[in-house]
């Protein structure tokens, strides 16, 4: 079987209290082992999620949602690389959310993705089409396929499509693919089958740790 990446998007969402609850209703469960388990949280919560995750041996690994695509100094508003390494080792870049609510050009996902490239984080950079993937500076990467109108609808794509788009990539880049909308356990399965798609990106499912852990086991 292979080893897939199943990552939570937790996006502007939870303060600590929250977070705390999640974890401890989170940790409670069984998972299996052939999956890398990825929590991207808001930069707010790092510091106590690694803090828990090492105190309780949680098989997680922690991610930040965005990065600076500047070294430390005068980016007022920013977190960068060294900040987001203190508490953990993946990054997310380039969401539609990103893009579209703060501007963010391919130009600018290419100064990140190399950014977090040099500071040997683990990279999963979110696109939403082929024309996305053909501007990317690096195409060894853990790539997030991610159609537009799949995210936060319940409309997930139909997975014919999206094994078609996976092997464009796969073509293309040496990436892996992970699908990306309106993922949740009943549909996991149908996207981690594929034989193309390495894992799955998840936003609102990932808020409730139970679901997230049905999901989790659903999708091996
Ligand atoms: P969703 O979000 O699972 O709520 O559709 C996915 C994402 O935006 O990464």
């Amino acid at each position: 079987m292979k080893n897939l990446l199943i990552a939570g998007n937790w996006k502007s969402n939870m303060v600590k209290s929250e977070a705390r609850q999640w974890l401890e209703e989170f940790s409670e469960q069984d998972f299996p082992e052939n999956a890398e388990i990825v929590i991207f949280a808001p930069f707010t919560l790092l510091d106590m999620i690694s803090a828990y995750i090492k105190v309780n041996d949680l098989p997680v690994r922690l991610g930040a949602q965005d990065i600076s695509p500047f070294e430390k100094g005068a980016y007022t508003g920013e977190i960068n690389v060294e900040q987001i390494k203190e508490f953990g080792d993946y990054v997310l870049i380039g969401h539609s959310e990103r893009r579209s609510n703060f501007s963010e050009s391919d130009e600018m996902v290419n100064k990140k993705i190399e950014m977090a490239k040099a500071a040997g984080l683990n990279i999963v950079v979110c696109v939403s089409n082929l024309d996305q993937v053909n501007k990317l500076s690096s195409r060894d990467l853990v790539i997030a396929y991610e159609p537009i109108d799949a995210i936060g609808t319940g409309n997930a794509e139909d997975p014919k499509h999206t094994s078609e788009i996976a092997s464009e990539i796969k073509n293309q880049t040496s990436a892996s693919v992970i699908y990306g909308g309106s993922v949740n356990p009943e549909n996991v399965k149908k996207y981690t089958g594929l034989e193309n798609i390495n894992g799955v990106l998840v936003g609102s499912e990932s808020l409730h740790p139970r679901s997230f852990v049905s999901l989790i086991r659903n999708a091996v």
